[in-house]
């Protein structure tokens, strides 16, 4: 289907045409635009040889069996797999919610693995962004408290909030709906109010656990040619899992996990 189909430009070979900033270390942002954007030499994520065992009772469940796996920048990479492979193990582990037992997880060339809970809240709070199946949004705020409350948690400036909002929620494709509350707006609608949200602070690297499953095809497309433009705009790294196949169809690259281990 040609509806969104991606757009082929990959930047690590071709980032002339592209907006906005230099290196990594600063914030890339669809504000200012003009400047060429280079991605880093660095790849954005490496994982390599990870597994995660689980202790439940005197039993011992090994769900992830040395998983390796790169993620470049400003890729939409899929993961896909039966309920129960692993999938969701593996977004927590590369998001920094849990420690792999054993392997290596490198984010931007630092050892994710090595750190302490408080190190990888520090990260993944400036570097990341969660978006889930269910949208986890506050119910009793608006489209626009919803974006402001993400900005806060992350201590982004104050004086930067509305502007950026405003932009988020715009990129979206909901500057009309900015002050409707979640449940005023349909679930596509609340789902592209979470990606405003997760883009918000200017992560490098979204972590999607199924974004589309809770919509119909037209709002999944929806949602994917979304993230098909924050990935221009905003120079972000997609990382989802979904069970639909019309949807990988769009993917850079998809990993298919079988049993904590990727097949190709
Ligand atoms: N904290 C935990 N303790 C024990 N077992 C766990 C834990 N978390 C996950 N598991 C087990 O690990 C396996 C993989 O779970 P995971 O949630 O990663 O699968 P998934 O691929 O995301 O499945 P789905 O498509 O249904 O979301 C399952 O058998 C699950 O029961
Ligand atoms: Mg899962």
């Amino acid at each position: 289907m040609a509806w969104f189909r991606r757009k082929r430009i990959n930047s690590d070979e071709s980032p002339h045409h592209h907006e906005a900033v230099a290196a990594s270390a600063a914030a890339p942002t669809a504000d200012n635009a003009q400047a060429e954007w280079k991605p880093p030499t660095e790849k954005l994520l490496v994982v390599r040889g990870v597994e995660r065992v689980f202790h439940v009772g005197s039993r011992e469940i090994q769900v992830l069996k040395g998983i390796d796996m790169e993620l470049g920048w400003k890729q939409l990479v899929m993961l896909r797999g039966r309920s129960g492979s692993g999938k969701t193990t593996l977004l927590n582990l590369i998001g920094g919610l849990d420690t792999p037992t054993r392997g290596e997880i490198y984010f931007q060339n630092q050892p994710f693995h090595e750190w302490n809970d408080d190190q990888r809240t520090a990260v993944r709070r400036r570097e990341i962004g969660f978006i889930f199946q269910t949208y986890a949004l506050m119910p009793l705020l608006s489209a626009y408290e919803n974006v402001e409350l993400s900005l806060r948690m992350a201590g982004t400036p104050r004086a930067e909030w509305d502007q950026r909002i405003r932009h988020c929620l715009e990129l979206v494709g909901l500057g009309k709906r900015m002050h409707h509350r979640p449940y005023e707006l349909s679930g596509g609608e609340q789902q592209r109010v979470a990606i405003a949200k997760a883009i918000s602070h200017r992560p490098k690297l979204i972590l999607a656990d199924e974004p589309t499953a809770e919509l119909d095809s037209q709002m999944g497309a929806q949602v994917m040619r979304v993230f098909r433009d924050i990935i221009e705009t905003e120079k972000i790294t997609i990382c989802m899992t979904t069970h639909d196949p019309t949807i990988m169809e769009v993917a850079d690259h998809v990993y298919q996990m079988v049993d904590g281990k990727f097949v190709s």
